[in-house]
């Protein structure tokens, strides 16, 4: 019934996809926006806290169950699972995954979609085409129709090319370029007056902040965020990797790469921030915060590119060259979580699944796009701050309740023969299995109760 499965051909591709999955506008947008609203370097020492205790065990039950099922999440946690009862949990939590997946990709494509209208805001601006310049960064609703479309194509168009020709070629050939975007802009924003004063403020800690229950909650959802946990994206791309693999090296190196880009995208942008403030922009709001969110991407940097005159308009260019690379990478990895499913289980061949799924994320967005008060910040709530920590949740339970502990011991060592006599063996099982479900637990509670 299903059709072949795909594999990544490299050690290099798997780390370039996974992490292309991981970098996006999470730790570009997110992590330093979060830092600015947190407190700057207590936000930063949270979380990196939380990616390598929390995230980090938690994305390593995604890879293993991945490889070892060879299945998207709604079969995988069947195929773990004695008995009809842990079956259907099994099956309705891979569901809720798959759901929750489609409708973080409907969200996340409109915001894509700006980042794509801002990159080529600065070429009509060059054209001479004032008009267009404007529609393209007025917020509207055919705006942001359109984009979200022309992101949802060139999602749907890699996905449909398969693991290897789609997600592995572009990935490699994406996140190097986003890298080395990056490396430039630092680098030239570091040389700006007052880029020294937003380094401070992001890297100095006010230990006042730290123990903030707010504080804890945002670090643990932006890194449940940033590693792209719990909706099976982890899980389906360890199902590509192969058996030869060290997983716990491939994890951690997910991780310290994510957290790395995260945290040179904070060395961008809150030095920008503080840069724009000595060309006379309002880098504060009323409330004395720095301003965060939206604004911060849209607006104060924006004004900060038209400021620097002539070199502002390829700094923009490359800035938002470097958002659009860092969405697409991950959004393919959002679409491959039901088009996985929908090939394995329904038969489907890849090319039918991706664009018809591509159509209902299309739908979707539109929706939330024409409804955009009503409904943007509540699907973001909905998926990314309740969903996403109970699925992660839920996928502890089943590695390590419901599995069977020699079936996880023989899959992680394949790839890594001595692992029992590795740390990573001795703490990891049972962290797993009582600490990390009571810490999410714990931290959900206080999220929702703030
Ligand atoms: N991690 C990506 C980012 O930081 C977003 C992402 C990709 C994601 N796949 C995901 C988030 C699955 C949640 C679930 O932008």
């Amino acid at each position: 019934m299903s059709s072949p499965r795909g594999q990544f051909s490299s050690k290099t591709g798997f780390i370039l996809a996974a992490s292309g999955s991981a970098v996006g506008l999470g730790n570009i947008w997110g992590f330093p926006t979060n830092a600015a609203e947190n407190g700057g370097g207590a936000f930063v020492l949270i979380y990196f806290v939380m990616a390598f205790c929390l995230a980090y065990p938690a994305l390593m039950a995604e890879l293993i169950i991945g490889r070892h099922t060879k299945s998207n999440m709604v079969s995988a946690l069947q195929k773990i699972s004695t008995g009809d009862i842990a079956k259907n949990v099994g099956k309705l939590t891979g569901f809720y995954g798959v759901i929750i997946a489609t409708l973080i990709l409907s969200f996340y494509s409109i915001v894509a979609g700006w980042m794509l209208a801002f990159f080529l805001e600065p070429l009509s601006t060059v054209t001479g085409l004032a008009e267009i310049s404007i529609w393209l960064t007025e917020f509207s609703g055919t705006r942001n129709i359109i984009f979200s479309a022309v992101f949802m194509v060139l999602t749907t168009a890699v996905i449909s090319a398969g693991v290897e020709q789609g997600i592995e070629k572009w990935s490699c050939r994406l996140m190097p370029s986003m890298l080395l975007l990056m490396a430039c802009l630092i680098v030239y924003v570091m040389f700006q007056d007052g880029a020294i004063e937003g380094l401070k403020v992001y890297l100095l800690p006010d230990f006042r902040q730290i123990g903030d229950p707010q504080l804890i909650a945002s670090a643990m959802g932006q890194a449940f965020f940033s590693l792209s946990l719990g909706v099976g994206t982890m899980l389906i791309y360890g199902s590509y990797l192969s058996p030869d693999e060290n997983l716990p090296a491939m994890g951690a190196i997910v991780t310290i790469v994510d957290s790395s880009i995260a945290f040179l995208a904070g060395l961008l942008v809150l030095p920008a921030l503080f840069v724009a403030q000595q060309q006379g922009v309002t880098i504060y709001n009323e409330a004395g915060n720095l301003i965060a969110g939206p604004d911060l991407i849209f607006q104060t940097l924006p004004t900060l590119f038209h400021s620097m005159g002539a070199i502002g308009i390829p700094i923009a260019l490359v800035f938002f060259c470097l958002m659009t690379i860092a969405a697409l990478t991950s959004s393919i990895s959002m679409l491959e979580v039901p088009v996985s499913y929908t090939i394995e289980n329904h038969g489907a061949s890849r090319h039918t699944a991706a664009w018809l799924i591509g159509i209902v994320v299309f739908v979707l967005s539109g929706l939330i796009a024409l409804n955009f008060d009503r409904l943007f910040n509540f699907v973001v709530t909905l998926t990314t701050e309740y969903s996403q920590p109970l699925l992660g949740l839920m996928l502890c339970i089943f590695t390590t309740w419901v599995w069977h502990r020699d079936k996880m011991l023989t899959e992680i060592r394949s790839g890594y023969p001595q692992v029992e006599q590795s740390l990573f063996w001795k703490i990891w099982p049972g962290y797993v299995r009582f600490c990390c479900p009571a810490l999410i637990l714990i931290m959900f509670i206080q999220g929702v109760l703030n």
